[in-house]
């Protein structure tokens, strides 16, 4: 973990985010994507903090929206309208209204019935809107069941065997244009073999889809690419080539589709750490607990998904010893790991909890009302 984590007059707990690491992590995204022409939007989920949406939209990326807030928030931090799609299974009237006017390029919908909302509003405003279909391929992406989405018996998509019916309804309504299809089959997905099935099962549905006459110019895989939360200092970096390079070796593109991505943890995950200081450290019959001041409202991740983060401390230099490391807020489940080890620890260090970039500040909440973290940046020089 780098030095400079520890700025004067900032109280913990907070996000420390390198804009060093994202910006290199950003000059990897194009270097694998360019080659290909794959058009990358950011998911905004993954972390909305404006400091790092501007780095993002400077580069070029386009934004990948599942609110009108989070639209609003894409179009205040430098994206261009044209440039954002916008996903999600509950869209509002409001909201649509608002990503129309704003002329957004894309709705990836969910359902027919959205579509015939989206048809009826653009009809008002006197607008045709641009729309894909996610589809749900029944795809495993192999992950956490909490972000696993493409198989067949969750909520996202259109299932693949009502494809053809929605397809003819969505050509036949008068004020949306049918771009194309989307997917997104789930999240930390290190495994390529998981996007080469993607890719082949996509591959099959766009065959059907052709042989009936109708062609696409868009196409959209979603995100999912995983990073490494076991070892972020070896791989401060997702294997971007790897992912591109599965989709241009297994996927069979027509001469005028687009290929788009949207990709959030990969981009920011590693560029952020939680910074958090021991309160106390309390001895118990079988275990030692390190108190810390972040909880579980500042991030969620080990609490609702079991999930693995690096924990460090970054001031102490004594010999191992063995801890549970929890946080302040009134639940069990605000644990950041257990039997983690660590230098021996006193209470007033300094503990870094690591790959937070994604899905950390973007998931805080006011739980126990406690205060949202605040946000330091550090540019390193990376590359
Ligand atoms: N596109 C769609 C339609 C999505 O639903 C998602 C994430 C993404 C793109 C970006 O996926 P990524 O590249 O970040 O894997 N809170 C969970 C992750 C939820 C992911 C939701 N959808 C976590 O902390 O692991």
């Amino acid at each position: 973990m780098q030095q400079n984590i520890l700025p004067e007059g900032v109280q913990t707990p907070y996000y420390f985010y390198d804009t060093g690491l994202l910006d290199y992590t950003l000059d990897l995204v194009q270097q694998a994507a360019l080659p290909c022409n794959y058009r990358v939007h950011y998911a905004v989920k993954a972390n909305a903090n404006p400091v790092l949406l501007r780095h993002i939209s400077h580069r070029g990326l386009g934004a990948d929206c599942v609110s009108g807030n989070e639209i609003r928030r894409a179009l205040e931090c430098g994206f261009a309208a044209s440039d954002i799609v916008y996903a999600g299974v509950g869209k509002t009237d409001r909201e649509i209204e608002y990503a129309l006017r704003q002329g957004i390029y894309c709705f990836n919908c969910e359902s027919l019935p959205e579509i015939e909302v989206i048809d009826g509003i653009a009809g008002r405003l006197g607008m045709k809107a641009r729309i894909a279909l996610r589809v749900n391929p029944n795809v495993d992406a192999h992950t956490h069941h909490y972000i696993t989405t493409g198989i067949e018996e969750n909520k996202f998509g259109i299932y693949l065997y009502d494809l053809r019916r929605v397809i003819a309804e969505s050509l036949r309504l008068a004020h949306v244009e049918l771009l194309g299809l989307h997917f997104h089959i789930g999240s930390q997905i290190t495994d390529m073999t998981v996007f080469r099935g993607l890719c082949l099962r996509v591959n099959e549905i766009l065959e059907g889809i052709r042989e009936r006459g109708v062609n696409f110019s868009y196409i959209n895989f979603g995100g999912g690419l995983g990073i490494d939360y076991q070892e972020p200092d070896e791989h401060p970096c997702a294997d971007f080539k790897a992912y591109f390079n599965t989709f241009a070796e297994f996927f069979q593109p027509t001469p005028h589709l687009q290929v788009h991505f949207e990709l959030g943890r990969s981009i920011v995950a590693q560029c952020g750490s939680l910074i958090s200081t021991v309160l106390y450290v309390k001895e118990g019959k079988k275990r030692k607990f390190v108190v810390l001041d972040a909880g579980m409202n500042d991030l969620l991740r080990p609490a609702l998904y079991q999930a693995y983060h690096k924990i460090e401390n970054v001031t102490s230099r004594l010999p191992e010893e063995k801890y549970d490391v929890v946080g302040p807020v009134c639940e069990s489940a605000d644990c950041f790991g257990k039997d983690v080890t660590l230098p021996a620890t006193r209470r007033g260090d300094m503990i870094a909890i690591r790959s937070c970039g994604a899905y950390g500040e973007a998931m805080a909440s006011r739980y126990n009302l406690r205060d949202l973290a605040p946000a330091v940046y550090w540019a390193s020089d990376q590359g």
